[in-house]
């Protein structure tokens, strides 16, 4: 079975968007698919309960409305030379729109089932770079950190010019992360901080300056394993999204309670308005206090542990 990784982004996402480094780590969660032969390339997607076949103009006829996930098929396929007759039955095994890489992790999936049934050796990067071209079609202007995070698993730093850096962790990360039930839209996230930057360049580039300062000091305490610190670079980044107006009631009040339960640090995950949220705990029993706190709000809050 073929695997495509979710991801968080611990720190500095939208700052990615333009040039800076983030700090992301794969989910053990994501997309998982499988190929089989067929008379033409087919793409069903669980749980969403969807059949679709590749369009690259995004032509659904009537009564239907997966024109982007056609256009994101057709892009992926773009990558061979002839469209393969396979069925890809895929699986999504997080929330999508939910700013943990979902469609990453589901394109990737794909693209190494594919792969798998057809005989292509392809690496890491080089899927990434397949499945970025899907990206575009969900998001926009995606800076490759979902992709690239997908393909790669493992906690990285990643920047436009460098792609994927592993970090080594001196100590496992109990994370806690929490759906707000508030579908975010990152494409509309990363065109309103544009428009921010356009508008008020000086005041957003320096929001993107501290956003680096913490990616910086944050790979410092991965490799220390120093959680207290991570805790407060992550509340200190929180404060950042919050002033580009990327945060919700409903997700300041999970980092609240997440923080009152005895998280060490919480901030939203991925593009915000909406989406989810992330709480570092001490260790895992404690992550189990901030779950249990959090599951009024978000009841499928989960505990990922992302281990060295
Ligand atoms: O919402 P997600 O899981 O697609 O994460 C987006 C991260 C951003 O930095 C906001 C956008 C990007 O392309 O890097």
């Amino acid at each position: 079975m073929a695997f495509g990784h979710g991801k968080v982004i611990l720190f500095g996402e939208h700052g990615v968007v333009h040039g800076r480094p983030a700090l992301a780590a794969a989910l053990s969660r994501g997309a998982r698919a499988e190929a089989h032969p067929a008379d033409r390339p087919l793409l069903e997607v669980e749980p969403w309960g969807v059949a679709i076949e590749p369009s690259a103009d995004g032509d659904d006829g009537p009564g239907t409305d997966n024109a982007g996930l056609r256009r994101a098929f057709a892009a992926l396929l773009s990558g061979y030379p002839e469209p393969p007759q396979l069925r890809v039955a895929a699986e999504l095994t997080v929330p999508g729109g939910a700013g943990l890489g979902g469609s990453a992790a589901l394109s990737v999936a794909v693209v190494r089932a594919l792969d798998a049934a057809l005989g292509v050796e392809r690496g890491n990067v080089e899927v990434a770079e397949l499945a970025q071209r899907a990206e575009k079609v969900f998001h926009g202007n995606p800076s490759g950190v979902d992709a690239a995070m997908a393909a790669h698993g493992g906690v990285a730093l990643f920047s436009k010019a460098r792609g994927v850096r592993p970090v080594r962790l001196a100590t496992a990360l109990p994370l806690v992360v929490g759906y707000s039930g508030e579908q975010g839209s990152t494409k509309k996230t990363v065109a309103s901080v544009a428009r921010q930057l356009q508008r008020d360049p000086g005041r957003v580039e320096k929001i993107f300056d501290g956003m680096e300062a913490i990616v910086d000091n944050g790979k410092l305490a991965l490799e220390a394993g120093a959680l207290e610190d991570l805790g407060q670079l992550m509340v200190l980044n929180q404060k950042l999204l919050v002033a580009l107006m990327l945060s919700t009631t409903r997700l300041e009040e999970m980092c609240r309670a997440a923080i009152d339960a005895g998280a060490l640090g919480a901030k939203l995950t991925g593009g915000g308005g909406g989406g989810c949220m992330i709480a570092l705990a001490r260790d895992l029993k404690a992550a189990e206090h901030v779950q249990a706190a959090l599951t009024a709000m978000a009841p499928d809050a989960f505990i990922a542990e992302v281990t060295p």
